[in-house]
């Protein structure tokens, strides 16, 4: 039983089911819904992996764009970090919403059952040996009775407010502002993505497609859409890049505009019981990373492979060690994404100690090889150990 069709819940049940393992999935939403969303766009090459694992890379690999490297911008100059150079490895850029279409599919086409539009999701007697999920769905409740239960409900969801606050314990950084994100059918103003640390605040030039593109801006906590009409954020983002790169901003109605808080949130542990958390349910991170979607991905490897175990070979060993193995690369990637929000935002608090503190790591980013490399393997992302 799988809550929540996100990536972290479709693709869990598409390698489940490459297994021979039955899944239903349970999703508060409409399928609709879930694909408007527009969240991530930069995936890590053991995501793209296991979408092939999956059988769902078919699409990424004719549509998506391998980036070999990021733009880094500051005091008014672009860098450029090669990534392959650096590490041997590149990085794809493909929207979350065109995985999550691929998924869905993929789920359709395999016969796999998934609810959406269930009402009052709720989960339970997952310390004992028959977990069972009930819902309500078109008015009727139903209850789904199976071997474990994976939230990969996101970080609202209900799987992790159903365990005990003595079994778990959190942890939580939230950062002073927000992301305000445009979606807008205009070609993107550089060949790869450029990050933007200024004195104005962060900026963040991304895309989907050639003719697609994807911009951010820091903004205040608080932020509120109204405040943010089309031209203001144009003039903003503009102001935030350097001359070139502002200067090759093509602009164009918002397509979609959203505001995202910053914040850095890890639960442990991520399995209690025959309950087992998965993705955004269990942790999130600063986006400034580009991490969440790629750990999502590498929860559900572990938790596939350790349920595969378990109905296979009848063993708990890796169910035992999800946990702990997820939590690794969990903190690796926050700090990762910590160090990097840091380092490129300016914070309400940030002296001008601090600024020039900035400049001088960005400098020692852009000049240092050894730093560079540091930055681009946490960027492209450690190897999965299955
Ligand atoms: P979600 O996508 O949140 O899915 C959870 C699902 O569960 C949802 O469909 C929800 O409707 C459903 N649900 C919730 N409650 C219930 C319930 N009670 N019952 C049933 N269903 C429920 N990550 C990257 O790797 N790279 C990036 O470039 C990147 N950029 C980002 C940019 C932005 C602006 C944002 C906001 C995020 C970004 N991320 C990025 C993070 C990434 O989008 C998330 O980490 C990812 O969506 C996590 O997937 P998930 O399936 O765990 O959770
Ligand atoms: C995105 O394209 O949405 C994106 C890209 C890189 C990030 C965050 C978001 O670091």
């Amino acid at each position: 039983m799988i809550i929540g069709a996100g990536p972290a819940g479709l693709l869990l049940g598409q390698l489940l089911h490459e297994a021979g393992i039955e899944n239903v999935i349970v999703e508060r939403q409409s399928a609709q819904y879930v694909l408007g969303r527009v969240r991530a766009g930069v995936l890590e090459r053991t995501t793209v992996g296991l979408l092939e694992r999956a059988q769902v890379a078919a699409r990424l690999h004719s549509e998506g764009h391998v980036h070999d490297g990021i733009g880094l911008a500051f005091d008014g100059v672009l860098h450029r970090l090669d990534l392959r150079a650096l590490t041997g490895h590149g990085v794809t850029v493909y929207g979350q919403t065109e995985v999550t279409r691929d998924l869905m599919n993929a789920r359709t086409a395999a016969g796999c059952v998934s609810v959406y539009e269930a009402a009052h999701v709720s989960v339970h007697d997952f310390d004992g040996d028959r977990p069972f999920v009930r819902y309500t769905h078109a008015g009727q409740e139903h209850e789904l009775h199976g071997d474990f239960i994976a939230g990969c409900d996101g970080f609202h969801g209900v799987s992790r407010a159903s365990v005990p606050s003595a079994a778990i314990r959190t942890f939580e950084r939230v950062f002073p502002l927000g992301w305000l994100g445009v979606l807008a059918h205009v070609p993107p103003c550089h060949p790869e993505l450029v990050y933007a640390s200024h004195e104005r605040g962060f900026a963040l030039c991304s895309q989907r497609t050639p003719t697609l593109s994807r911009y951010y801006i820091q903004v205040p906590a608080g932020a509120q859409l109204s405040q943010w009409p089309d031209t203001a954020f144009w003039d903003e983002l503009r102001r935030r890049l350097p001359t070139d790169v502002a200067d090759a901003v093509i602009t164009g109605p918002a397509a979609e505009k959203s505001v995202t808080p910053l914040r850095s949130f890890v639960a442990e542990p991520m399995r209690f019981g025959r309950l087992l958390l998965a993705g955004d349910a269990a942790h999130i991170v600063p986006p400034t990373g580009a991490k969440g979607l790629n750990l999502a991905a590498s929860d559900v490897c572990y938790l596939a492979a350790a349920v595969r175990e378990y109905c296979c070979e009848g063993s708990s060993a890796a169910l035992d060690a999800y946990s702990s193995r997820c939590l690794e690369r969990v903190w690796g990637a926050v700090r990762f994404s910590c160090w990097l929000s840091a380092l490129l935002h300016r914070f309400p608090d940030t002296t001008p100690f601090d600024r020039r503190l900035q400049s001088a790591e960005l400098d020692h980013v852009v000049r240092s090889r050894a730093a560079s490399t540091a930055l681009a393997e946490s960027y492209v992302g450690l190897p999965l150990e299955i």
